[in-house]
């Protein structure tokens, strides 16, 4: 445990310097682009320079609904994503950062004013503490305090997987949500390769199994991961290539919500409300469900609860146990990341829009 974490602060506090200095495209993966919401886009712009630069992110993991959120970001390097958050929660969120690399810490805090002149707080909301996160409870991080959770790129460098997660699970309130972005892989990584200190410092070689991560948080007590975004992984550098062989990585976005299983007993049916700004007409949640708006639709009992217990309560009315006439379960995407890339999801829309007339059937 404590020689991997030597190895990783030594790459991300000297090794590299800037994103132009990594190996593989694994870790510039997740910057903005056209496709995500202008509000995210432009808290991501507000960011200082010196912190874009230093970014090492696979994913974008800033959901939405996240206004005056208190939200902990696991292994928050130099920052990029606490500070865009920041801008998002608003000056009555707050969000906190852990890294246990010196040099990151460093460069993250000498923006803080920076940015919270930028966004015009009367104080910073956002703080970076030292820590690792196989254990947050060193870094002052309570239980049940949080509402969001996200990580981008760091849980594959982690030695001890099962840990983060549960500590995830622990600092998170009923109804909170674990979002994060990672590196999977679908088969068992050769030892030889896992012992590869710059694929490993490049996020590659400590990757964990997609099925690993559901049977992890299956155990710990999270709901079923839930994809957002899948994408391939580029190993571009010849000799980093001919290690990996023909492994694939990939890049996922996961949600995954703390909300007890004991509850998850009735499917509903669900109606976005298109009140939040940017979504009006419909809300992605995943890659199965996009609610359109003012629509009722059939959700089954897991997700039904997450939306009662979570805060996407205050944006959908929930009827229990309700059925439509024609109960079409939500389309059934793949939940190997693998085949989903292959598959035709991306127009997923969830369950059976109920028929307009007063009484269904
Ligand atoms: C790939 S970088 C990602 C940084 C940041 N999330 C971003 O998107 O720019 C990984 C970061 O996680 C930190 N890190 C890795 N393992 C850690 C651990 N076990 N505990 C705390 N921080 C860790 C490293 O110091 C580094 O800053």
């Amino acid at each position: 445990m404590d020689s991997v974490h030597d190895d990783v602060k030594e790459y991300y506090g000297k090794t590299i310097q800037t994103s132009c200095d990594l190996r593989t495209d694994t870790c510039q993966l997740g910057a903005s682009s056209a496709a995500d919401k202008l509000s995210v886009r432009q808290a991501i712009a507000s960011v200082h320079d010196d912190i874009l630069a230093t970014y090492y992110g696979c994913g974008l993991c800033i959901p939405s609904l996240i206004e005056d959120a208190r939200v902990v970001d696991l292994g928050s390097g130099t920052g990029r994503d606490c500070y865009a958050i920041s801008k998002l929660v608003g000056p009555k969120g707050f969000v906190v950062g852990i890294d246990m690399t010196d040099e990151q810490l460093e460069l993250a805090r000498k923006y803080l004013t920076y940015h919270q002149e930028k966004f015009g707080y009367p104080a910073p909301n956002v703080e970076y503490r030292k820590g690792f996160i196989e254990n947050l409870k060193d870094a002052q991080v309570e239980d049940n305090q949080y509402d969001i959770v996200v990580s981008n790129c760091v849980i594959n460098l982690s030695p001890d997987k099962p840990s983060v997660i549960r500590e995830a699970y622990r600092v998170l309130k009923e109804g909170g949500e674990f979002y994060f972005s990672d590196i999977y892989v679908q088969q068992d990584i050769p030892e030889h390769i896992r012992k590869h200190k710059v694929l490993w410092g490049e996020c590659l070689a400590g990757a964990l199994c997609w099925t690993d991560l559901e049977k992890y948080a299956e155990d710990i007590g999270f709901t079923k991961p839930r994809i957002v975004t899948a994408r391939k992984v580029n190993v571009e550098d010849e000799k980093l290539l001919e290690v990996t062989g023909d492994i694939a990585f990939m890049s996922v976005t996961y949600r995954l919500f703390k909300v007890s299983k004991a509850d998850c007993k009735t499917p509903a049916v669900v109606t976005y409300n298109g009140t939040l700004a940017e979504y009006e007409t419909e809300l992605p949640f995943d890659i199965e469900n996009t609610f359109k708006a003012n629509v009722p639709v059939n959700v089954d009992a897991e997700l039904a609860e997450i939306l009662r217990r979570s805060r996407y309560n205050k944006v959908f009315t929930i009827e229990d146990g309700a059925q439509c006439c024609n109960p079409k379960v939500a389309k059934n995407c793949p939940v190997d990341p693998y085949v989903y890339l292959n598959s035709d999801c991306s127009d997923a829309s969830p369950g059976c829009a109920k028929s307009s007339g007063p009484k269904c059937c």
